[in-house]
């Protein structure tokens, strides 16, 4: 039996290790164009896709930052041809099954957001065994939006706080935004510090729409397949230029 050697990624030197962002997330965009520029399918861009992301998440915690976020699957994603949204489904499913091993010995916690009731009943069985048995790892947080739509986050957190307050739990003047965050998939987690979205689009697109108040935005126009360690070392370097003020004025 053959053990893979065990790749570690040693932090730039130019890189501030006290100025790094806590928290990730990347907006994994343009898989499809990637494999047409090569005349594949386009099956073929989202399978690189799950490579460049683990190498993603290696690199963040080797490099001590303490989560990623990834948007795999948007709730507007279910309007793809059905094959594609069958791929994807099938792909999220067996890479779980084939990845569980290595997070385990990688110390990655796995934690899923979004709609997960409407999956396919064997990926929320796949998702239910890796977030159980990862649930004590400590080397890195890592969180894959599946089915997930801010606005639909938003609106299950106020349906949530509503009953509340219907059933005399809660008054109306009682909701801050710290108890709203708590009502949100991501309770007690630290919002994103940096927002990564890749192939050029300068949007959103309905991701973490709460969480992403104060993040700093990197946009490349490189395709997901190729964006690598030293595209991420080029964001980090730029988001270590950012003078973030959280809306205030430098002393
Ligand atoms: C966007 O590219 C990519 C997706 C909708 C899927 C991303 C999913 C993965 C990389 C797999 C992740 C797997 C796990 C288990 C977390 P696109 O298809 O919109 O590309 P285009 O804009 O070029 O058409």
């Amino acid at each position: 039996m053959t053990t893979k050697p065990v790749v570690r990624y040693a932090l730039p030197a130019d890189l501030q290790p006290d100025r790094l962002p806590q928290h990730v997330a990347v907006i994994m965009d343009g898989n499809g164009r990637w494999a047409k520029r090569r005349g594949l399918p386009r099956i073929m861009g989202h399978r690189r896709g799950v490579d460049t992301l683990k190498t993603l998440l290696r690199c963040c915690r080797d490099w001590g930052i303490r989560a990623l976020t990834a948007y795999a699957f948007s709730t507007e994603n279910w309007g793809r041809p059905i094959e594609e949204v069958d791929f994807l489904m099938a792909l999220f499913e067996r890479v779980l099954r084939q990845e569980l091993m290595e997070m385990m010995a990688e110390d990655v916690r796995i934690r899923f957001v979004g709609n997960l009731a409407a999956l396919p009943l064997s990926l929320q069985e796949e998702i239910e065994l890796a977030v159980t048995e990862t649930k004590d790892n400590q080397g890195i947080n890592f969180t894959v939006a599946t089915n997930y739509g801010g606005r639909q986050e938003i609106v299950q957190a106020c349906r949530s706080l509503a009953t509340q307050v219907q059933r005399g739990e809660l008054k109306p003047e009682e909701i801050t935004e710290d108890l709203f965050s708590q009502h949100l998939y991501t309770a007690d987690s630290h919002d994103p510090d940096l927002l990564i979205r890749t192939s050029g689009e300068m949007r959103i697109s309905n991701f973490l729409l709460w969480q992403l108040a104060y993040a700093e935005i990197y946009v490349t126009d490189t395709l997901w397949p190729d964006f690598d360690t030293s595209e991420f070392h080029h964001a980090l370097l730029a988001y270590q230029q950012r003078d973030r003020r959280f809306g205030k004025l430098n002393s």
